[in-house]
């Protein structure tokens, strides 16, 4: 069967976005979520993530990985100036407007207004979630740890609120976000419905 491979000095000498392609895809499917903030003078800002990891669960921590802040970064500099963000999971019925976050808009336009998402508000938080998806989480910074291999930075937030809308966490806390339509992201721009194998129990020697 046809294959192919390549070396780290072959990697060095692809052109840029398919090198960006080529890696991304490698980490397999991600959850696709969006990250919610607001700006000076209560801008919302909405950005498409595929790096949101679960930390720990006591403390409940949740963390994503922003992109070097060579250029503009709106979420990561509202969650430095004001502390807060949210992550929505992001849905079938909505993963194009979702995507279309990832456009570089200008730091004045909100990407609410710009995609048609509807921002949900939490009296405890001033970032915005969307309304649109069936999880969404308000989070505080607890940390801003910078990744020295890249420059990049792990956003680590600490859970403050949990909404689900037509779901609940099943009697051992488990919450079945493929019944509630949630969509993986493969690379770049690949959205993928899932269908569940099997759910195993939990595993001893
Ligand atoms: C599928 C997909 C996954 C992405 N994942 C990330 C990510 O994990 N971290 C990140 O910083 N940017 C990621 N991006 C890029 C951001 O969405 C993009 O840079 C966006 O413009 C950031 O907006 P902001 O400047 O308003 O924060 C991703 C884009 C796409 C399409």
């Amino acid at each position: 069967m046809a294959g192919w491979q390549i070396d780290d000095e072959g990697l060095a000498a692809l052109e840029q976005r398919y090198r960006a392609q080529l890696i991304n895809s490698l980490s397999g499917f991600k959850s696709a979520n969006l990250i919610g903030t607001s700006g000076s003078d209560g801008i919302t800002n909405l950005a498409m993530v595929s790096s949101v990891v679960h930390l720990g669960a006591d403390p409940p921590l949740m963390g994503d990985i922003t992109r070097p802040r060579s250029v503009e970064r709106h979420s990561v500099d509202n969650i430095e100036a004001y502390g807060v963000f949210t992550i929505s999971q992001v849905g079938a019925g909505f993963y194009q407007q979702a995507h279309q976050t990832s456009a570089r808009y200008p730091r004045a336009v909100s990407e609410f207004s710009a995609t048609g998402l509807t921002p949900e508000w939490w009296p405890g938080s001033t970032a915005p979630a969307v309304a649109e998806s069936a999880l969404a989480i308000w989070l505080r910074l607890e940390q801003l740890l910078p990744i020295a291999a890249n420059d990049t930075q792990l956003v680590i937030g600490r859970i403050e609120r949990l909404r689900l809308r037509g779901c609940s966490p099943q009697a051992d806390g488990y919450l079945d976000i493929e019944a509630i339509g949630a969509v993986a992201v493969s690379g770049l721009g690949s959205y993928h419905a899932t269908s569940r194998l099997a759910r195993l129990p939990y595993a001893k020697p």
